[in-house]
């Protein structure tokens, strides 16, 4: 890598960070954290990347999904075991459907900076710096709390190795086992037609799995059956935190940030000549960009260039957020000047960050059918040009929450005062989720 550390980031211009006024206290806590064990290490990474290059290939398909933004408050075993519950059931669904693999990765264990549309917000005529995600600030509204608090970075490192810990349980210790797929269905998703469904589904499951034991495969000689690999990813937002997991690799001698094993870069950040992608350029995790609608040909082109400069298939997911209206109209223009690049990309389909609308009583929200068209747009242009459309991220819980509008269980205006937990963006809830992945499952079959 030419003219690169893990500091270069430094001498770049640079979008949404905090300001830290106390400039000895965050040299003293990035030195402590660069101490720190990595959370993940480089062969893991190198695993995703090839995953993710199956799915440019057209024989994978990416399930990305989990927080807007993790919390400090909100840690505990059963939000965790919950949201990998749902992945496990979206996962299940899709491969039943699909016959290919789903390749899974959690915005988990470590999503807690959030880009902002405004530095500062006012409530009731008192100006406050914006929240900045849990890793930076606090969300009560006083300025103390609002204040940058480098601290706040080894929270949100032990949280997030916690999280992966009890992640890495979960994956290998006998929970992802196919056998327990019925035990994925949540009590308040049961009741629901698409909770209902999925009992089908997993029945069918069983019946294949007996089939197979009585063929001699099973949970015992069969790996796969028993376990499954399961990813974490973020936007690598706040450089101060993820340059201090950076480490070289003695295997290979490259440059990993071992805070998780994919790392994105948001559509606010994304500046060619920016700090972010200087940052990600150096290290050899598989990395995703998110596009809105404003992007260009020649954006895409040296993105590409800078980030995949040996056009690696997995290393670079392009990841779509142009809004259920923008879509129609720009992903079609972009596509037809993009393929004959040759250009290896993943594309995905981020199918809230442009759906997102202030209901008429205030709550940021997100209409599940907008949600629904987006992604049926996405496929149904990119199979338009005979491109494949290889991965979904999205912003969901495992939670019985109210904060998108819409689905089956008919969530209303009016009812998402409810259950509103979100801390940054209304996230899709498991029912929502499971009801997702069965459209889905209807578009991939076909
Ligand atoms: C996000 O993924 O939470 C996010 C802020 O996305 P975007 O950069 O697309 O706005
Ligand atoms: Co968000």
């Amino acid at each position: 890598m030419i003219n690169w550390e893990p500091s270069s980031w430094r001498q770049f211009e640079i979008k949404q960070q905090p300001i830290y006024n106390n400039k000895k206290e965050l040299n003293e806590i990035e030195k402590k954290i660069s101490s720190f064990p990595p959370l993940v290490f480089a062969g893991e990474a190198r695993n995703l990347k090839k995953r993710l290059g199956e799915v440019v290939e057209g024989r994978a398909f990416l399930l990305q999904g989990g927080d807007c933004a993790e919390s400090f408050s909100d840690f505990n075993a059963a939000n965790i075991r919950d949201i990998f519950k749902v992945i496990m059931q979206m996962s299940a669904i899709l491969t039943f459907a699909s016959g290919i693999p789903v390749v899974k990765v959690g915005r988990l264990a470590g999503q807690f900076a959030k880009p902002r549309s405004n530095d500062t917000e006012v409530i009731n005529d008192i100006e406050y710096p914006i929240y900045r995600g849990d890793i930076i600030n606090d969300i009560e509204a006083t300025i103390s709390s609002r204040e940058a608090d480098p601290k706040r970075m080894i929270q949100a490192y032990n949280q997030s190795a916690s999280t992966l810990n009890l992640l890495r349980a979960f994956a290998q210790g006998g929970f992802a086992d196919l056998n327990e797929v019925h035990r994925w269905n949540m009590e308040f998703v049961k009741n629901n037609s698409f909770g209902q469904k999925y009992e089908e589904l997993a029945y069918r499951i069983t019946e294949a799995l007996k089939f197979m034991e009585a063929c001699g495969i099973n949970t015992q000689n069969t790996k796969q059956l028993q376990e499954t690999e399961f990813y974490t990813s973020h936007e690598a937002l706040l450089l101060n935190y993820e340059e201090q997991l950076c480490r070289k690799d003695s295997l290979t001698n490259k440059y990993y940030d071992c805070s998780a094993h994919m790392l994105w870069i948001g559509e606010r950040t994304r500046g060619i000549n920016e700090a972010h992608v200087e940052f990600l350029r150096g290290v050899d995790n598989p990395l995703g960009v998110k596009i809105g609608p404003n992007i260009t040909k020649d954006e895409i082109l040296k993105l590409c260039d800078i980030l995949n400069p040996n056009n690696e298939a997995g290393r670079l997911n392009i990841i779509v957020r142009m809004g259920v209206d923008n879509i129609k109209i720009k992903l079609p223009i972009i596509l037809k000047e993009i393929i004959p690049e040759g250009r290896k990309i993943l594309w995905s389909i981020d199918p809230m960050h442009g759906n997102t609308i202030k209901a008429s009583n205030g709550y940021k929200t997100r209409i599940f059918n907008d949600i629904l068209d987006e992604v049926k747009s996405f496929f149904e242009i990119h199979k338009s040009y005979n491109s494949y459309a290889g991965g979904i991220h999205l912003e969901m819980t495992g939670q019985n929450v109210t904060e998108c509008i819409g689905g089956s269980q008919e969530i209303t205006e009016s009812k998402l005062m409810y259950k509103y937990n979100t801390r940054c963006d209304p996230r899709l809830n498991a029912t929502q989720a499971i009801e997702l992945a069965f459209l889905l499952s209807d578009i991939l079959k076909r």
